[in-house]
């Protein structure tokens, strides 16, 4: 048996620059990968793939075409179709469809189990591109990198260093799931509406935050610390397109993030297409203690609010 972690990511900058004629869109995105991860293991079996779910934190029943049996499959298509069935246990520790990609972690780390497994050695070029044929979000999660400017619709990783230092990451995910395919209809909607007028009703103007996430990528580049991150911050807080759609689609975001803020003294960044709200510190044990006393204010009314700490980490290659 073999055993990986699934480590999930937040964007740290989301640019949307177009629509493409496949109906994905063009990203401009800072991703960075989190230490918060799923478990997932595997193990050879005489015929049939099967996915399992260990008790854990979060509950998960999975549907026939999971990500993670799907990489199998899909692996097995590609390389050797008489492989061996396996059957994987997963233990869920990253909220489901809340903009932190753990379904993609999970996807790209059953690639690596798969392929150990079946003892396929997998150049990176090929692992990049059967995780762009799992999802838009595969890609990254495939590399070994920290944190990536991601361009395309997600299949363009080119890595960038993580901020030097432990920087907490306190994470507010916010009632039910949201479904990126819903979130992304509704910024498509929207930039119907409003095309071709820009910065309407005073939002951030449009490509302002591709610009943000290349401004970021250059100062991960230079090789930031965890207080350049924290500074840098407010410069990305407006610095995701999927905002306006996620709050069209759950509009209690926009009073969460409100009162976060006013209670964190500190700007609060939504991840991906959400529901996941997010704020940077300069450590985790900052970062806790201001968990805490999110969670001792019951007054505060984010009772719909799940708060957990993590850190930004390197995926130490021994767990892959
Ligand atoms: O690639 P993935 O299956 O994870 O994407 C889920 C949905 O999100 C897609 O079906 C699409 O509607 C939307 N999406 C998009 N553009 C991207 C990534 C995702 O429109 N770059």
């Amino acid at each position: 048996m073999s055993d990986a972690l699934a480590r999930a990511k937040v964007n740290l900058a989301l640019g949307v620059v177009g629509r493409r004629p496949d109906g994905y869109h063009e990203l401009v995105s800072v991703f960075a990968r989190l230490d918060l991860a799923d478990r997932l293991s595997v193990e050879p079996v005489a015929d049939g793939d099967r996915l399992e779910v260990a008790d854990g934190p979060i509950a998960y029943r999975p549907a026939d075409d999971d990500l993670v049996l799907r990489a199998a499959r899909l692996l097995r298509q590609a390389r050797d179709p008489q492989a061996p069935g396996l059957t994987f246990r997963l233990e869920k520790h990253v909220p489901l469809a809340a903009g932190l990609a753990g379904g993609s972690a999970d996807a790209a780390a059953a690639l690596d189990l798969a392929a150990r497994a079946w003892g396929i050695a997998l150049a990176e070029d090929e692992r990049l591109t059967l995780a762009a044929r799992l999802g838009s979000d595969v890609p990254f999660l495939a590399a070994d990198v920290d944190a990536a400017l991601v361009t395309g619709r997600g299949e363009h990783v080119a890595p960038l260093p993580g901020p030097l230092g432990p920087v907490g990451v306190l994470l507010a995910t916010v009632g039910a799931g949201l479904s990126t395919r819903d979130v992304f209809a509704a910024w498509a909607a929207t930039a119907d509406a409003v095309a071709p007028a820009s910065g309407a009703a005073g939002g951030p103007s449009p490509g302002q935050a591709a610009d943000r996430a290349r401004e970021l990528a250059a100062l991960l580049a230079r090789g930031s610390s965890a207080t350049d991150l924290v500074l840098a911050a407010s410069r990305l807080r407006d610095a995701n397109d999927l905002w306006a759609a996620s709050v069209a689609l759950r509009p209690d975001l926009a009073e969460t993030r409100r009162r976060l803020e006013a209670r964190l003294g500190r700007p609060v960044l939504l991840s991906g297409s959400g529901p996941t709200l997010f704020a940077l510190y300069p450590s985790t044990e900052a970062a806790d203690s201001a968990a805490d006393a999110l969670r001792s204010d019951p007054a505060l009314g984010l009772a719909r609010a799940v708060i957990r700490v993590t850190t930004f980490r390197r995926t130490p290659r021994e767990a892959r």
